[in-house]
């Protein structure tokens, strides 16, 4: 259930020091850092919008905008590089029209690179949102977003 930012905000003491832990309880309960919700962090610890905007900016681990219905991680760790991780990437962007960091216009896929998920024995492998596809080929990638062409082929 998605919580109010007062909600959220009430689990902290409100210091400067509350940055980075606020910060991640906002994501995690909205999926990226609004301006807004930026905005009522700087308020709420007293501190300047800019200051919030500079440390999620600064952190990669922060999305400052909206991820997809379906967000695909794909792992970057060196087990998957190996066993053919660019290829893969190649082949979810073709499949999805979207680059890395990227979310699709109707907002059901988003996709980032991370690194190693902990599936090494399973690489080459993605996430897609907790769910870990590996062992994966460019025609595995395809056949795991034909519902994208097959709603593409609605729309037209
Ligand atoms: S390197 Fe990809 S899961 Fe570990």
């Amino acid at each position: 259930m998605i919580k109010s930012t007062a909600d959220i905000f009430s689990d902290f003491k409100g210091t400067e020091d509350d940055l980075i832990p606020v910060l991640q309880k906002v994501q995690e309960n909205f999926g990226y850092l609004s301006q807004k919700s930026m905005m009522d962090v700087g308020r709420f610890l007293r501190i300047p919008t800019s200051k919030v905007w500079a440390t999620a900016t600064f952190y990669t681990q922060f999305r400052l905008k909206p991820i997809g219905e379906k967000h695909i991680m794909l792992c970057r760790g060196t087990a998957c590089h190996v066993k053919g991780a660019p290829r893969i990437l190649d082949e979810i962007e073709l499949k999805l029209g979207i680059t890395e960091g990227e979310t699709s216009s109707d907002g059901k896929y988003s996709l980032e690179s991370v690194a190693c998920i902990g599936a090494c024995g399973l690489a080459p492998c993605i996430l897609i949102n907790e769910d870990v596809k590996g062992r994966l080929t460019p025609k595995l990638v395809n056949k795991l977003f034909e519902d994208k062409e097959r709603r593409d082929q609605d729309v037209e």
